[in-house]
């Protein structure tokens, strides 16, 4: 099978299970994609749902493995305490993701050149309100998809004008209404040319804070790892990881801390991160027609970024020890 894209492509099995009166119903899988909803359900009057995403590879030696689910299970419950909905308890998430795995095995590609089975851990108010409340029924959902990457190349970034979310908002839990916000502002940017919007902290537009659909990073000129610290960025497991493999593996140094916008001239290198970015070098920040170049002094394939991002990417594949608790084996029988 040649690469996919990153697109959804129906897989054969997906995991439903439903809140009712006051509690979980036992899940179960089903081959019907479809969702079914009143007019006037929360989700779609109101925006009430929240996601996941993480990925499954398979090895060449035929296994299945997740990186970190229980991160994703743990970051969900934030989500839905935010959205004021009942979280679904973390060992069933879990639970859920090896099932779909397990039926889905048969479509899940091999993991080399890139690919893996992207899972959507998803939730959403289903009962109909008129009145601004929360639902008080849900469902939860996983969906599985066979990808590729999300950026073939080196990407250009812009300078965002528009913000995607507010100071004590909701950037720090992953709510599908955050997207909504970015959707005009990307569809700007792929029209100009651009792959992806990097957003400014929307209180005072000084800081840099992250992209639609991922964290970013620099390595500075002494090739040291930097990265924003924000209450309102999502907490990125991949840049949890790659903090870990950067001071723990490379012996690099790393920094959290708020980047200024004006500081970005000084970077040798910048990259983006994310379970569906993984690792990914940006080759230009465009700031109003000022365009800030990356990699300069090195190629990329020499750079910092990419040291990183060959740990990462063989610990997600097994093929590099990593950190106890880090890989999920999924048992196929
Ligand atoms: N930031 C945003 C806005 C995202 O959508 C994602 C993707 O999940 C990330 C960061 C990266 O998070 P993670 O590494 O947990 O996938
Ligand atoms: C992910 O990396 O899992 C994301 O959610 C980013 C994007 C595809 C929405």
């Amino acid at each position: 099978m040649s690469s996919p894209e990153f697109a959804y492509r129906v897989s054969p099995y997906r995991f439903i299970a439903r809140y009712r009166n006051g509690k979980w119903e036992e899940g179960h899988l089903s081959t019907d994609e479809n969702v079914i909803l009143n007019e006037s359900a929360c989700v779609l009057q109101y925006s009430q749902n929240v996601f996941e995403g993480l990925k499954a590879r398979k090895t060449e030696d035929g296994r299945i493995i997740v990186f970190r689910p229980d991160r994703n299970a743990a970051r969900m419950k934030d989500s839905c305490i935010r959205m004021a909905m009942p979280p679904y308890p973390e060992d069933l998430f879990l639970k859920a993701v090896d099932d779909v795995i397990r039926a889905n095995a048969d479509v899940i590609p091999l993991c080399t050149d890139g690919s893996s089975f992207y899972l959507r851990p998803f939730m959403f108010g289903t009962d109909p309100v008129l009145g601004v409340r929360p639902a008080s029924e849900y469902e939860f959902r996983i969906f599985g998809s066979p990808v590729g990457r999300y950026f073939s190349r080196m990407i250009k970034l812009r300078i965002c004008d528009l913000d995607r979310v507010a100071p004590h908002g909701t950037g720090h839990v992953k709510a599908g209404l955050n997207y909504a916000m970015s959707l005009y502002a990307i569809t700007e940017a792929h029209a100009l040319g651009y792959d992806e919007n990097l957003y400014l902290d929307s209180a005072t537009r000084t800081y840099i804070e992250e992209t639609g659909g991922a964290n970013i990073f620099f390595i500075t000129k002494e090739g040291k790892l930097v990265t924003p610290k924000s209450d309102t960025i999502l907490p990125s497991i991949t840049r949890d990881s790659i903090l870990a493999v950067a001071s723990g593996y490379l012996g690099i140094e790393t920094e959290e801390r708020p980047i200024a916008l004006e500081e970005i001239k000084e970077f040798a290198e910048c990259g983006l991160c994310g379970t569906a970015a993984v690792i990914s070098p940006v080759e230009s920040i465009d700031d109003h027609g000022t365009v800030y170049r990356f990699f300069s002094d090195v190629t990329e394939e020499e750079s910092v970024t990419a040291k990183i991002k060959k740990v990462l990417t063989e610990m997600q594949e097994g093929a590099h020890p990593s950190p106890e608790g880090w890989l999920h084996e999924v048992t196929l029988t």
